[in-house]
C-alpha cells in the first residue's frame, strides 16, 4: 500500500461501499500508533476524506482493516451541547468509547460507503472516549452531540457495524435529496448537506 500511496500521493485511495467484505471485518488493533505506517494511513485516510467531502472516515473504508479514525465537526454542526462543539480533523487510534449517561438521541447520518442515502439513527448523546493520538499520548475526552455521533459512527465501523445496522425505524432512510426537501424545515440538515458535509 505504502509504495502505490507515495506513487499517487495526490489522490486517495479509493472508500470503498457496502457490499465489500472489509466493511463487515472487525479491524485489528494497532500495535504502535506512532508507527510510520500508521502516519501513512492516516495521510492517505485524510485526502480520501478531503476528497469525499465528509466529516469521518474509518480505516477499513479505504480498505485497511486497523483500528484507525478520522473525524471532524464542521462549523454548521456542532450542537449548543458544551461538550460539542466544532473540532479540527482529529485523528485517532485504537479508539473506544462507553456512554457517559443513559441518554440516547435521534439524529440523521450518511456514510461515504453507502453513498446517497441518509438515515435517522439512535445514538447515545454523551460519550467518554479514549485512544491514542498519531503523537503517541492518551486521548481521553467527555464528547457528545455531533462529535459523540461521528464517533460512535467511525467506532462502529471499526467493529464490522454500518448505520443500517442501528436503526429502528426504516421508514426514516432515504435518498439524501428527498429527505433534504421533505425536511427542508430542519434548518441544520438543509444548511450542511449542501457543503456535502455530513457523511461519515
Ligand atoms: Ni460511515
Amino acid at each position: 500500500m505504502s509504495d502505490q500511496a507515495e506513487e499517487t500521493a495526490a489522490e486517495g485511495p479509493p472508500i470503498v461501499r457496502m457490499g465489500d467484505p472489509v466493511l463487515r471485518r472487525i479491524a485489528t488493533e494497532v500495535a504502535d500508533p506512532t508507527a510510520p505506517e500508521i502516519r501513512g494511513l492516516i495521510a492517505d485516510m485524510t485526502v480520501s476524506l478531503a476528497e469525499a467531502g465528509g466529516i469521518g472516515l474509518a480505516a477499513p473504508q479505504i480498505g485497511v482493516g486497523l483500528r484507525v479514525i478520522l473525524f471532524k465537526v464542521p462549523d454548521a454542526r456542532a450542537t449548543g451541547d458544551p461538550d460539542d462543539g466544532p473540532c479540527p480533523l482529529t485523528a485517532l487510534v485504537n479508539p473506544s468509547f462507553k456512554p457517559a449517561d443513559d441518554e440516547m438521541v435521534l439524529g440523521w447520518e450518511g456514510c461515504l460507503s453507502i453513498p446517497g442515502l441518509r438515515g435517522e439513527v439512535p445514538r447515545h448523546q454523551r460519550i467518554k472516549v479514549t485512544g491514542t493520538t498519531p503523537e503517541g499520548s492518551v486521548f481521553e475526552a467527555v464528547l457528545a452531540g455531533t462529535r459523540a455521533r461521528v464517533v460512535q459512527h467511525e467506532v462502529d465501523h471499526l467493529d464490522g457495524v454500518l448505520y443500517l445496522d442501528r436503526m429502528t425505524d426504516l421508514a426514516r432512510l432515504g435518498f439524501a435529496e428527498e429527505i433534504m426537501e421533505a425536511e427542508a424545515a430542519r434548518k441544520w440538515l438543509g444548511a450542511d448537506a449542501e457543503t456535502g458535509e455530513q457523511d461519515g
